[in-house]
């Protein structure tokens, strides 16, 4: 009987990504995946080491996991439990001796070796596998078969840059990460392509500072992001581009442009500004002030009138003053957000601001994230009204919510519900919102887009 995998993603959609891309590996040497962990023989969490939470989430999942694995042994049945991702990288072999019945760690930048740590004998120990020179891993691994392509759907995220070298003092992407690196242009495009006959319409190019990218073009020169997405647009059946997520200084002028240049770069930017306060943005090692922020997005609104803009914030970085949190909530209600992410400061070990004196206490910062998202709350419902009455066109990718509704999304990157009536998954078509929910929109099919 072929063995049977289950793999977990937490955290970002990097690995998300490499949640897939582990898959396509195991099934590419007979494994076959299973949605249930109590039946697998190999269990992969794929970990996420941003926020404290975060790494604790994973070790009483492994508490539960340890069960699991001493029930099935009562059976007879091997089980292997593998830990991956950035908890894997940051913690290394402390893993295995908090929770003994780990067997194998490996980190982001490694799991190409994969198979060969799992044909280790029982009795070997467990494996510790952490190298960081992610150029092996993408010419390595396998190229998805159509099949696990189409159960993945019609939008895609694609790896194109990894690692960082900007070292935000708050942060632990570049250790556990490494430094920054970009795929060649001709394995993304290649990857794309192979999506594309696949089915897939919607590519996302991810990396944790995607626009850093400087990837090697075919042309032997090094190829900013601006340009590959343009080059991505030309793909076949490619009818839609996302990128994230995005530097604020990594921000050039053909990417800008490119916001207006590409027609199927959805017009939706995630760029991260942590704090409206030049004092806090200094000590975070953000290297812009507020104000080149807020000169950047009316750069990119002049190019693109009506784009959506999402940001991270952070509250309760080490030193926040009452004042240095009003001034995030004024760049905020200066900016309108459509959606955002904010949560409170979280020291992590290895990076330079755990250490820092004046670490604000846990009620100040809940209180100031309270605050933070309702004002982000209230701009999101308010950017999802302001579509009432217009026709946004869909990319059907799931079947709705409700029987004979079909599920999408608008170019803003909203979920959109309809009555199905003659859409398919994979096809975009112009819907008419009539209503607005906490969540998602609710619209009519029309026939043809309104003037
Ligand atoms: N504490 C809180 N939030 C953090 N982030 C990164 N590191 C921390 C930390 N130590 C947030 C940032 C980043 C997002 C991915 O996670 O806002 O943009
Ligand atoms: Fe972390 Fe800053 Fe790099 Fe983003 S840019 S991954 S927040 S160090």
């Amino acid at each position: 009987m072929p063995k049977r995998f289950f793999v977990k993603s937490y955290g970002c959609q990097m690995n998300v990504y490499d949640s897939a891309r582990m898959g396509d590996l195991l099934r590419s040497g007979g494994h076959v995946e299973t949605s249930d962990p109590a039946t697998a023989d190999v269990v992969i969490l794929n970990t996420c080491h941003i926020r404290e939470r975060a790494t604790e989430k994973i070790f009483s999942e492994l508490g539960r996991l340890r069960e699991t694995k001493l029930a099935r042994a009562a059976l007879g049945h091997e089980t292997q439990i593998v830990v991956a991702g950035c908890v894997a990288q940051a913690e290394g072999a402390e893993i295995v001796s908090r929770q003994p019945a780990v067997d194998i760690v490996v980190g982001p930048q490694a799991y190409h070796r994969l198979p060969a740590l799992l044909a280790r004998g029982p009795g070997e120990g467990a494996a510790v596998e952490l190298d960081l020179a992610a150029a092996d891993k993408f010419a390595t691994l396998p190229l998805p078969v159509r099949a696990d392509i189409r159960s993945r759907g019609v939008a895609a995220f694609v790896t194109v840059q990894e690692g960082c070298d900007k070292f935000c003092s708050f942060c632990v992407v570049p250790y556990t990460r490494g430094a920054e690196m970009s795929r060649e242009v001709a394995a993304v495009i290649g990857e794309i392509e192979n999506l594309s006959r696949a089915g897939v319409r919607e590519i996302t190019l991810i990396g944790q500072n995607v626009n850093a990218y400087h990837g090697a073009g075919p042309d032997g020169r090094t190829w900013s992001l601006g340009r590959l997405l343009a080059r991505v647009a030309a793909v076949e059946g490619i009818a839609r581009l996302r990128y994230t997520t995005s530097h604020p200084l990594d921000m050039d002028d053909e990417l800008i442009t490119a916001h207006r240049e590409i027609a199927e770069l959805m017009p939706y930017l995630h760029l991260p500004v942590q704090s409206g306060s030049d004092r806090v943005l200094a000590k975070m090692n953000r290297r812009h002030a507020a104000a080149d922020y807020l000169r950047l997005i009316e750069k990119v609104r002049r190019e693109r009138p009506d784009i959506a803009l999402s940001s991270d914030f952070i509250v309760g970085f080490p030193g926040e003053t009452r004042g240095d949190f009003e001034a995030t909530l004024a760049l905020v209600r200066e900016v309108g957000y459509a959606s955002s992410f904010s949560f409170k400061y979280s020291p992590r070990p290895g990076t330079p601001s755990a250490d820092w004196a004046e670490q604000v206490a846990d009620e100040v910062k809940a209180e100031r994230l309270a605050i933070l998202q309702a004002l982000l709350e209230e701009q999101r419902q308010a950017f999802n009204r302001s579509m009432v009455g217009r026709t946004l066109d869909v990319l059907f990718d799931k079947p709705g919510r409700h029987p004979g509704q079909i599920g999408g999304k608008s170019p803003y990157l909203q979920a959109v519900h309809v009555e199905r009536r003659d859409a398919v998954i994979g096809e975009i078509r112009p819907v008419l919102i009539t209503s607005v929910g906490p969540n998602s929109l609710t619209g009519r099919l029309v026939e043809a887009r309104a003037a």
